[in-house]
């Protein structure tokens, strides 16, 4: 089994797992801080935490393009089923098998208004659990929240969380997730974008190396991790 994951900067992940293409939150177009282009990505799966344009943006146009799937809330389901796009509506505390992971959608504390206005019901973050029984948690975007310590119950390989501030946890809420998230692994992201969301990654992980017992891996966009 393998699975290696790549942050394609801001909110957008990429995970192969055993050969499945997933993106996550894919947003290129109009992100600074992206490395390929949305025309360039191969998708089998799509998953939507939240309905903000830099989480859907170019979804419509990589699922049209290369068949993917849309996985995420059933309003946000919905709402691209209606663009004439296939997808799986789930939602929070439910998971699904679609072969190449259990999907469960988990909280996130947050908003998910869709671009045109329409309701994206509730964000959430995604618990990945693979055949071969490894556990990623993509935190999407998000406020610290108590229940982390019942996902950390889990035994995460890896988490994904933000540490932008602003819009979601900073470096210090986002030093407490790990704390609660016990994973073996941590990946830190939504920063760095713009201004507006700029944190010195490094210096952070090391406050994670400090006080937990953790392991950070400050990527730059475009870089991979495979557990
Ligand atoms: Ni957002
Ligand atoms: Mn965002």
């Amino acid at each position: 089994m393998s699975l290696t994951y790549t942050w394609l900067g801001h909110g957008t992940s990429g995970l192969d797992v055993d050969g499945t293409k997933v993106i996550v939150d894919p947003f290129f177009t109009d992100n600074p801080a992206a490395t390929v282009k949305a025309q360039e990505v191969e998708a089998d799966y799509i998953l939507i935490t939240h309905g903000h344009s830099d989480h859907v943006a170019d979804a419509a146009s990589i699922a049209r393009r290369t068949g993917a799937k849309v996985v995420s809330n059933f309003e946000i389901a919905t709402w691209f089923q209606n663009q004439g796009v296939e997808a799986h509506g789930q939602h929070l505390g439910g998971g699904h098998d679609h072969g190449w992971a259990y999907v469960k959608l988990t909280l996130a504390l947050h908003g998910s208004a869709l671009p045109d206005g329409s309701d994206g019901g509730n964000p959430c973050g995604f618990l990945i659990t693979t055949p071969g029984g490894q556990k990623v948690y993509l935190a999407g975007d998000t406020g610290l929240f108590g229940d982390m310590a019942l996902i950390g119950e889990e035994r995460l390989d890896l988490a994904v969380i933000p540490i932008g501030d602003n819009f979601t946890m900073g470096p210090d809420d986002a030093l407490r997730a790990v704390k609660l998230l016990q994973a073996k692994h941590v990946i830190p992201v939504h920063h760095s974008t713009w201004d507006l969301i700029e944190q010195d990654a490094d210096v952070w992980a090391e406050k994670v190396r400090s006080e937990t017992e953790t392991e950070p891996h400050v990527l730059q966009p475009g870089e991979s991790f495979t557990l």
